[in-house]
């Protein structure tokens, strides 16, 4: 009897467990049955046509600018001389005025291992006008280049504006697809949120630099153009003690140079702007972030600074995902959100965009903050104050996509697809903002998968997914 009484209940227990199965498997969102060709793409050659030296002698060349301040009236303009230190001063001028205006920068040189970097120049130009299109020349004399871009409009709460989300790159014919999906997407970015992992030069022997400058050159055609705010990834981190490089963020901090100290950051690593009507808060995955350490510190005292009624949309940008379900990488951000999800739920951030799976996924609105050791409330849920958490690190760089799952797709993650693309986030006015991913075996307008966020501060309510598929 017994026997008869365990192998029922043996049955009721696996029938419910099958029960309890199928419901997870119906919780979660969409897992894209797309499946892609898995060969790991190569870096493009050094010949390659993307890679092109100007060919005047020293002419410059990595052209990249970003925002100057915190508001959007100066930009940074960066780039290299190979040869000799040249002129570090930019001639600049708002289109149909007569008036040219120069601005002298600086420019500094670094060694990695046995590499010696060409002269890098940072010039800083301000008290622009907003929304305006300057034209700018770097170099002088026959070395001269032109380049332009546009301010971007006042501060305020409805200025419709839109960004771009590249993450992981590298510089693979996918990552060349990428950048051009991007640029020929009908929805215009104006300026690009990289969530980090830029050139990995340092899958090279030795990081060999010189691919630091073959990705400058390469991302020149954008990033000379319309600013890109950068983050750090751990492939920015070239530590290695066995070359004698021990300084992380060397190539990185040498060749990006961001406004932080606008924002009262004491680190170029985190920092803050606002463009438009969004205010965006750059943090790092790896700088400490435990209590008292400088980010946390400075995050702490940065959060209550946000007035929602001039920049609506709270935008947090970081390399490793808080909430990701694919196997590569997993829980790695698990440190981090429990420092900081709390706050990102207290001041409600619309979004976090994340990068470092080389994967695209969108959650749901969820959060996980309930736990205290004794309570046993270690679970996401729903959260109506929690921003979307969306990975976009597929753009494409030379370790390939990430493919694995966690299985079943657990009911935080709304979609999850390893293609490559790019993300669009449109900003309408101060309750909507459109997200759209654009995937690179797609049409240049088709979205993989889309969402209208509702502005947490404007318009706290759930928002219905419109996932396409
Ligand atoms: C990169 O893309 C651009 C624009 O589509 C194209 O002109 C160029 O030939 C491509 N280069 C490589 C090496 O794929
Ligand atoms: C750096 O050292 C490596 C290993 O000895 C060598 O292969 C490479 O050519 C060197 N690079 C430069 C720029 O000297
Ligand atoms: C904000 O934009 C959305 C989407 O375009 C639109 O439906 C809504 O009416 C706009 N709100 C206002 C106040 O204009
Ligand atoms: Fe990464």
């Amino acid at each position: 009897m017994g026997v008869k009484w365990m192998s029922d209940n043996i049955l009721v227990l696996a029938v419910l467990g099958l029960i309890l199965r199928i419901a997870e498997v119906c919780d979660g969102g969409i897992t894209s049955s797309y499946v892609r060709n898995k060969d790991l793409a190569r870096d493009m050659p050094l010949d390659s046509d993307v890679f092109r030296v100007p060919p005047v002698y020293n002419a410059p060349q990595q052209v990249h600018i970003t925002q100057g301040d915190h508001e959007g009236k100066s930009v940074i303009i960066s780039w290299i001389t190979p040869d000799e230190p040249g002129s570090s001063t930019v001639l600049y001028w708002a289109e149909n005025c007569e008036v040219k205006n120069r601005a002298k920068g600086i420019f500094l040189t670094y060694k990695y291992f046995n590499y010696t970097s060409g002269y890098i120049h940072h010039c800083t130009i301000d008290n622009l006008e907003f929304d305006t299109k300057y034209y700018y020349e770097v170099g002088f004399g026959y070395t001269t280049r032109q380049f332009w871009f546009r301010t971007p409009p006042s501060v305020g709460p409805d200025v419709p504006y839109t960004f771009g989300l590249i993450g992981d790159l590298g510089q693979t014919p996918d990552s060349n697809i990428t950048l051009t999906h991007y640029e020929l997407n009908p929805t215009k970015g104006q300026t690009v949120l990289f969530v980090g992992d830029l050139s990995y030069a340092d899958a090279y022997p030795f990081h060999d630099n010189g691919r630091w400058d073959t990705w400058g050159r390469f991302i020149e055609r954008s990033a000379a153009y319309q600013p890109w705010i950068t983050t750090v990834g751990n492939h920015e981190l070239d530590f290695a003690p066995d070359l004698g490089e021990t300084k992380p963020f060397k190539p990185y901090t040498k060749r990006f140079h961001v406004p932080y100290k606008v924002s009262k950051s004491t680190s170029p690593l985190w920092y803050s702007i606002k463009r438009a009507s969004a205010y965006i808060i750059v943090l790092s995955s790896y700088s400490a972030y435990g209590k008292y350490t400088p980010q946390y510190k400075w995050l702490e005292s940065e959060l209550p600074k946000v007035n929602r009624a001039e920049t609506p949309w709270l935008i947090v940008i970081i390399h490793c995902p808080l909430y990701s379900s694919y196997v590569h990488h997993y829980m790695e951000g698990e440190t981090m959100r429990v420092m900081y999800e709390k706050w990102l739920v207290e001041y409600k951030v619309d979004v976090v965009f994340a990068g470092h799976v080389h994967a695209y996924e969108r959650s749901e609105r969820v959060s996980n903050i309930a736990y205290n050791i004794v309570n046993g409330l270690c679970e996401p849920i729903g959260d109506q104050s929690a921003p979307v958490y969306i990975t976009i690190g597929d753009g494409g760089n030379l370790e390939g996509l990430v493919t694995e799952m966690t299985e079943p797709q657990p009911s935080y993650s709304a979609y999850r697809e390893a293609s490559f693309g790019h993300g669009i986030f449109d900003i309408k006015n101060r309750t909507h903002a459109f997200f759209g991913w654009h995937r690179n075996q797609d049409g240049y307008a088709v979205e993989a998968d889309s969402l209208w966020l509702h502005n947490r501060y404007w318009k706290p309510f759930r928002e219905p997914s419109v996932a396409l598929l």
